[in-house]
């Protein structure tokens, strides 16, 4: 069978997650170069659209502690896209970069840098990124309330999008940004890339975080893998796009997933079963839920049912932010408690059984098919994978499941383009200038 559309991957690390099961004797370090130089290699020979990686600003906390369960730390987004320019040609290098927290000339100037030393293969998630925690790192705590956050997003890519366009008719031409949240007079630092200027993913949920993606953006990063869920949240979406002049091709979908694959659908269920139990120790699924319950719960057993207590309510918990307290929290314990309930699912089997929600397992033939109903509903672009071994487990997707998308015509078969935008299937930037106001 073929269809015109096609699928595409990326490969997504989070700045810290227990989805990449790091204390594997299997699994390199998260400071090595020669880890992630690896992981890309293997993307491009898979012929994946973009090395996609995730930033958190400060290391995560849990009670006062560094929370290093899974890992703490790892080399700056930006830093290490460049270096992985140097050892790859075609992959699209993507940095999530917040707009709450950086200064939009000097983010301006880093990612036209890093596109024009790519030679057009940069992007930039844009993210807004969670309060007060980590404004402490930067002495502004949470200066922001959610609704300001955006107001600032959409004041902070229109500005750079601004410079990049001045570079792209003189470098040095200056240009006057003055909106509430963001304001500067400078000069265009650098000429343009390859592809013009940078390409622009989004990652929030909320109203206004798609309401931002439909007007803005050129690929939406969501946390919808499934079928039915992904199939809602486009149709979401794209009826967003008219508004802003923009046609349903013209924002890109790519949510988040995990693969398990082997040869056949009995050996991919006996490895997740050693997936999900490396990724969710006993330890790690009592401290999944603490941040809801915004409690310490380790007096209770993993192997026990959900803590009969409600959260605490009226405290913000350090590692996910205020928009899992008060009421939503009281709500989401209840909710959780009532489905491990009715399931008999302990602690743990209700974690992994939540974690794995975003994960397709099967063999190669069953998955490739499950993503032919995709292609064919129109429900994504493509998916953001991320691994749960590194650097091998991209391996059985490039060398097992990639084959049979191909042979089934919903995967490209060579890169397109030398440039991200290329090879992501969106239109050239053919008026530079179009978004300046
Ligand atoms: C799929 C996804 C990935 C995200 N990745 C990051 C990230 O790497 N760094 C970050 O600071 N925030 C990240 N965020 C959080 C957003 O910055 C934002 O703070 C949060 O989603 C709240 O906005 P919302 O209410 O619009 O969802 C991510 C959000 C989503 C949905």
């Amino acid at each position: 069978m073929t269809t015109q559309r096609r699928i595409r991957f990326g490969v997504f690390f989070q700045g810290v997650n227990f989805g990449t099961i790091w204390s594997s004797d299997r699994s390199a370090s998260q400071y090595d170069f020669e880890t992630f130089r690896r992981v890309a290699q293997t993307a491009e020979r898979g012929l994946f659209s973009a090395f996609f990686l995730g930033e958190g600003l400060r290391l995560r906390e849990h009670f006062g502690r560094i929370h290093d369960l899974d890992i703490a730390g790892r080399p700056d987004a930006q830093t290490q896209l460049a270096a992985l320019a140097a050892v790859t040609e075609r992959i699209g290098l993507v940095a999530t970069q917040n707009t709450t927290y950086n200064d939009p000339y000097d983010l301006a100037k880093r990612l036209n840098s890093l596109d024009l030393l790519s030679q057009g293969r940069a992007g930039w998630n844009v993210v807004t990124t969670d309060n007060a925690w980590t404004g402490a790192n930067f002495r502004r705590g949470g200066y922001l309330d959610h609704a300001d956050r955006y107001r600032r997003a959409r004041e902070f890519v229109a500005a750079t999008q601004r410079l990049w366009d001045a570079g792209a008719g003189a470098v040095g031409t200056q240009v006057n940004v003055d909106g509430d949240l963001v304001s500067f007079a400078a000069p265009a630092p650098l000429p343009p890339s390859a592809q013009g200027r940078p390409v622009i993913f989004q990652a929030g949920d909320s109203d206004e975080g798609r309401e931002f993606a439909a007007s803005t953006a050129d690929v939406i990063f969501s946390a919808h893998p499934g079928l039915e869920e992904a199939i809602a949240f486009a149709a979401d979406v794209r009826r967003r796009l008219p508004a802003h002049g923009r046609g349903p091709d013209d924002l890109k979908l790519f949510p988040g997933a995990q693969f398990i694959l082997a040869e056949t659908d009995a050996e991919a269920r006996e490895k997740a079963e050693w997936v999900t139990h490396a990724q969710v120790s006993p330890q790690t699924a009592v401290r999944f839920l603490e941040p809801i319950w915004g409690r310490d719960l380790s007096e209770y057993d993993a192997d026990g049912p959900l803590p009969d207590i409600d959260p605490v309510v009226d405290e913000v918990d350090g590692q996910r932010g205020s928009a899992f307290q008060g009421r939503r929290a009281l709500e989401t314990a209840r909710q959780w408690r009532e489905s491990a309930a009715a399931e008999n699912l302990s602690i743990r089997e209700f974690v992994i059984r939540r974690s794995s929600l975003r994960t397709f397992v099967g063999g190669y033939s069953t998955i490739a098919d499950r993503i032919v109903q995709y292609v064919d509903a129109h429900a994504v672009d493509g998916f953001n994978v991320s691994p749960y071994l590194v650097p091998d487990g991209l391996d059985d997707i490039v060398d097992g499941l990639i084959p049979e998308l191909q042979e089934r015509g919903v995967y490209p078969t060579e890169y397109a383009g030398t440039t991200l935008r290329a090879n992501l299937g969106l239109p050239e930037i053919v008026e530079r200038g179009e978004l300046a106001a």
